[in-house]
């Protein structure tokens, strides 16, 4: 039987649910993978989280070099988060020649250039199956079972805390800042939240599928981004009324144009496979030129969720000799090829504060035409019912460029008759 060391970095949620997965099922991989996967080692400043998933004290490294000369170990798994001190210590282990697995897609959505040079140099393994969407087998799907597409589209709800808030505003119609406190409250938000809230966290993944998917360097830099703390109860009940349900979605395109690569939140049909996706679930959609259309469905996080997706990588590279790389030049920056569309096309959300007079709308459609937009449907409350007493008016526009909508909320923004934008929201169509 091929005996395999691993040794883990960071004892957390992710890390306490690997060492768990690997000592229920060490007898299942025995039998059906003929390997024995034992935790030599682990690496936790708070030695106390290792003692009490039962880890003995001698196997608590006191430092990273300790791991690096361990002749037992073959695989890290690093599940620390954050660029430093974690990437330090995967270069070490990788200069040490062990293979390393990872769930941190920040280092690797920052770092995936230089980690991979060093694993290759090494003739090491580089795995990172649970830095995207957790337990969802999305990267592994992309490398081996889609690879005979041509990708042209992902659309994924990849960042579980703020659909879980999304998701509860939409049902109990409550407030972005109260469900927020309760998803602290209940663990699925930081207490800095803003790597979710703000679209970080899907920006660093969203890099990492696309560059898969379209064969070339994204850079997280190169990804429009725009969060969910605007976001307000009535907008999401107006869309309703059209129909809609709101996410915040990773969208992906590589079209006759150039790719493009957003993150923001979007009105999409209730009928839409991703509009059912609701709680802090995660799914990814996508299109392929033979395949048609995918969606992967489950938990993107979580300790048992993630540990099976770093779990699955640990066999992979146990049972395995030739690893896999990138299948596109890993850079820093994207391929000078590389052409990306900034003035995307969308349909737009558009809600404005209206003085409830004559000649309001008249001067909003000449603005409209002005910038090219076409209205594909419209809604007007009765009556002064929105902020300050105005008049809510609701625009779902056709297929538009963003910078005519960019144009069109300045012009009416400055108008006199009319109050102001309140809201634009992407609309998927
Ligand atoms: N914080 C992430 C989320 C999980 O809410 O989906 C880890 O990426």
């Amino acid at each position: 039987m091929k005996k395999v060391g691993v040794a883990i970095l960071g004892m957390g949620v992710v890390g306490g649910g690997t060492y768990k997965i690997l000592k229920e099922h060490r007898e299942l991989y025995q039998k059906s993978y003929k390997v024995d996967l034992t935790v030599e080692v682990v690496l936790e400043r708070d030695r106390s989280k290792a003692l009490a998933l039962g880890i003995e004290e001698d196997r608590i490294a006191a430092n990273i070099q300790e791991i690096c000369s361990n002749p037992d170990v073959d695989i890290v798994v690093e599940v620390m988060g954050g660029v430093e001190p974690a990437k330090t210590f995967v270069l070490d282990c990788l200069r040490a020649g062990k293979s390393v697995v990872t769930s941190n897609k920040e280092l690797f959505c920052k770092y995936s250039h230089e980690l991979e040079a060093v694993a290759k140099k090494n003739h090491c393994g580089l795995f990172y199956e649970a830095s995207c969407v957790g337990g969802v087998p999305v990267i592994r799907s992309l490398l081996d079972n889609l690879q005979g597409n041509n990708i042209l589209s992902m659309m994924g709800i990849i960042n579980g805390t703020t659909n879980y808030i999304l998701t509860k505003m939409a049902e109990e119609g409550a407030a972005y800042e109260d469900v927020l406190k309760e998803a602290q409250r209940l663990g699925y938000a930081e207490a800095n939240p803003a790597a979710d809230v703000e679209g970080y966290d899907a920006t660093y993944k969203l890099s990492i599928l696309s560059s898969l998917a379209f064969h070339t360097k994204i850079p997280y830099t190169k990804i429009y981004r725009e969060g969910i703390t605007n976001i307000s109860v009535a907008d999401i009940e107006y869309g309703k009324k059209f129909g809609y349900v709101l996410k915040l979605l990773a969208i992906g395109k590589n079209g006759e144009n150039g790719i493009e690569v957003r993150v923001h939140p979007s009105f999409i049909k209730s009928s839409h496979p991703l509009a059912s996706v609701g709680d802090s679930y995660n799914a990814v959609y996508i299109t392929g030129d033979c395949v048609e259309d995918v969606m992967l469905y489950g938990r993107g996080a979580g300790a048992l969720p993630t540990g099976s997706a770093i779990v699955g990588d640990i066999i992979y590279c146990a049972t395995h000799t030739n690893y896999q790389y990138s299948t596109f030049k890993n850079t820093e920056e994207a391929a000078q090829s590389t052409k990306f569309v900034e003035n995307f096309e969308s349909a737009y959300y558009i809600r404005l504060n209206a003085t409830d007079r004559t000649g309001v709308l008249a001067k909003v459609s000449s603005i409209f035409a002005k910038c090219k937009i076409s209205v594909a449907q419209m809604l007007q409350e009765r009556g002064p019912v929105g902020e300050d007493g105005a008049t809510p008016v609701i625009f779902i526009t056709h297929v538009t460029r963003e910078n005519n909508i960019k144009k069109a909320v300045q012009l009416i923004n400055e108008s006199e008759e009319v109050a102001k934008v309140a809201a634009v929201i992407r609309v998927v169509s």
